[in-house]
C-alpha cells in the first residue's frame, strides 16, 4: 500500500496507515482523508493511461484502475471491478440554451455498470474492504449506493446490507439492490437517521461501512476528474458542476482536480460548484451565511422530489465547502420546478438523468441567470444517475401529476389513439414541436 490515512482537521491532522479500518479520526472525530504516494513520476502518466484505453486487461478497462498510479493500492491487488467509469462526455445545445451557455457538457456518470457515479468509488471500497477480510459491508443510502453497494459486495462475495428510509427511495433502486442479493432494511425515518445508525454499527469490528464517510470511496470517485480532464484533452474547463447530497463527490472531484494540479497535469483549477435542492440545501445555506458559523446546521426535516438528494445533515460538509472556496465555485438552490424542468430538457438532448442530476443542469442555469457564470465559459455538469433511476417521478411530471401546479412547459405525456393508421398520421402531422 501507498499512503496513508490524514485526519482533515489541521489542528488534529492524525496519520494512521492504511489497513487500519476506520471512519472518523480516532483522535478527534474529523474525517479521514487518503494521501497517496504516486506510483511513479508524473511525466508521462497521461500517455500511460491514454495507452490503458486499447487494453484488454481488466484492470486497464476499468476507468478508475486505469489510473492506478494514484489509487494508495500496491500493483497486484485484486481489484472488484463492473469495469467502471468511462463514461461518455456529452454535447448537450439543447440544455446549453435552457441554460443561456453557449455551449454545455454533460459528463453522464450514470451510464456506470449500476447507473450511477458511485460504482466508480464502490470499486475501491469494496477492494479495501476485501483486503482487510471485512465480512460484512453496510451502507446507509437514498437508493443509488446501496444499488452500487450490492452489486460490487455479490462480486466480492461478500454479505451486505443496506439501510434504506422506508417509503422515499425509488423503486427502480431498491429493486437493483433486492436483484443483487443485499439484505434490505428499511428503516422508519429519513436517510440522516439512517446514517447515525450506520455510526453505531461501525463499531462491530465485522462491519465494513462504505458510505462516502470512507475515504477510500472517494479515491475511486476523484478518478472522474481524471477522466474528464483526458476527454477534455487535458483543457481545462473553466466551471464544474455536480448536484449535491451527502457531499462526498464534489469533496471527492475537489480532490481530483487538487492532485492533477499538484502533479503539475494541470495549470489551474476549475471552479467547482454545488447544486442542492432547495429544501435540503444546508451547504448553501452555510456558505452564504455572514458571518460564517463555525459549523453546518444541519436541516432536520429535509425535502425534495429528488430523494437521492435528500439528505439534512451531509457527512463530508467540511470538504465539500472547502473545494467550493478554494476553487471559488459557489453553492446554489434550485427548486423542484427547475429540477423537473432541467430534467426533462436533458431528456430533450437524448440523455436523460434521475431527477437530482438535473439539479446540476438548473443550478448552472442560476449562476449564468445571475450573471455570475458567463455564456461563453466552458462548463461541465455532472450527470450522476441514469434516466432509469426514478421512472416514476419522470411518469408524473409527463403526466402532469408531479406538482400540484405543474407548469409543464417539457410535458409529453403518452397519447391514447385509435388502432387506425389514418388517425396516427392525422395526429402526428398536426404534433407541435415548438418546445424549442
Ligand atoms: N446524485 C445522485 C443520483 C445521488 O444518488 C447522490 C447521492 C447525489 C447526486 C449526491 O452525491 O451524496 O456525494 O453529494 N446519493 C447517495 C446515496 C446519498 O445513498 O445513493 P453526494
Amino acid at each position: 500500500m501507498r499512503g496513508e490515512q490524514r485526519c482533515v482537521e489541521p489542528h488534529c491532522a492524525a496519520r494512521y496507515g492504511l489497513d487500519e479500518p476506520l471512519l472518523v479520526c480516532s483522535r478527534c472525530g474529523g474525517l479521514l482523508e487518503i494521501k497517496t504516494q504516486p506510483a511513479r513520476d508524473s511525466s508521462d502518466l497521461r500517455a500511460l493511461w491514454q495507452r490503458r484505453r486499447a487494453s484488454s486487461q481488466a484492470r486497464d478497462r476499468s476507468g478508475v484502475w486505469r489510473f492506478r498510479e494514484l489509487l494508495p493500492f500496491d500493483e497486484g491487488v485484486f481489484a472488484v471491478t463492473l469495469f467502471e467509469g468511462n463514461t461518455p462526455l456529452y454535447e448537450a445545445p439543447r440544455s446549453a440554451s435552457y441554460c443561456g451557455l453557449d455551449r454545455l457538457l454533460l459528463k453522464h456518470q450514470g451510464c456506470n455498470p449500476t447507473g450511477s457515479f458511485k460504482d466508480t468509488g464502490m470499486t475501491v471500497a469494496v477492494t479495501q474492504a476485501v483486503r482487510l477480510g471485512a465480512q460484512t459491508v453496510v451502507c446507509a443510502s437514498t437508493g443509488n449506493t446501496a444499488a452500487s453497494l450490492a452489486a460490487y459486495a455479490a462480486r466480492a462475495d461478500l454479505r451486505c446490507a443496506i439501510l434504506v428510509p422506508r417509503g422515499q427511495i425509488s423503486h427502480a433502486k431498491l429493486v437493483q439492490s433486492l436483484d443483487y442479493g443485499a439484505t434490505v432494511l428499511e428503516i422508519e425515518g429519513d436517510f440522516d437517521r439512517c446514517m447515525s445508525l450506520i455510526r453505531e454499527l461501525s463499531e462491530e469490528p465485522s462491519i465494513y461501512v462504505v458510505n462516502s464517510i470512507n475515504p477510500f470511496r472517494l479515491e475511486g470517485q476523484k478518478t472522474t476528474a481524471f477522466e474528464l480532464l483526458e476527454q477534455l484533452a487535458w483543457e481545462v474547463p473553466d466551471h464544474v458542476i455536480v448536484p449535491g447530497g451527502n457531499l462526498g463527490n464534489v469533496s471527492a472531484l475537489g480532490k481530483g482536480f487538487l492532485e492533477m494540479l499538484e502533479l503539475g497535469l494541470i495549470e489551474r483549477l476549475p471552479r467547482v460548484s454545488v447544486a442542492q435542492a432547495e429544501g435540503a440545501a444546508p451547504l448553501v445555506r452555510f456558505l452564504s451565511a455572514s458571518p460564517q458559523p463555525s459549523s453546518l446546521a444541519p436541516i432536520s426535516h429535509p425535502a425534495t422530489l429528488a430523494t437521492a438528494i435528500k439528505i439534512g445533515a451531509p457527512v463530508s460538509w467540511k470538504k465539500a465547502a472547502r473545494v467550493v472556496q478554494r476553487t471559488g465555485g459557489r453553492a446554489v438552490a434550485v427548486s423542484e420546478l427547475e429540477i423537473a424542468e432541467a430534467k426533462a430538457v436533458v431528456g430533450r438532448d437524448g440523455i436523460g438523468c434521475e431527477p437530482a442530476s438535473a439539479a446540476a443542469v438548473a443550478g448552472i442555469k442560476k449562476l449564468v441567470a445571475q450573471g455570475l457564470v458567463s455564456p461563453d465559459e466552458r462548463v461541465v455538469a455532472v450527470l450522476t444517475g441514469h434516466v432509469l433511476k426514478d421512472a416514476d417521478y419522470a411518469m408524473r411530471y409527463h403526466t402532469g401529476r408531479l406538482f400540484e401546479a405543474s407548469s409543464g412547459r417539457y410535458r409529453n405525456a403518452p397519447q391514447r389513439v385509435e388502432a387506425r393508421a389514418e388517425t396516427i398520421l392525422t395526429l402526428l402531422s398536426n404534433r407541435n414541436r415548438s418546445w424549442t
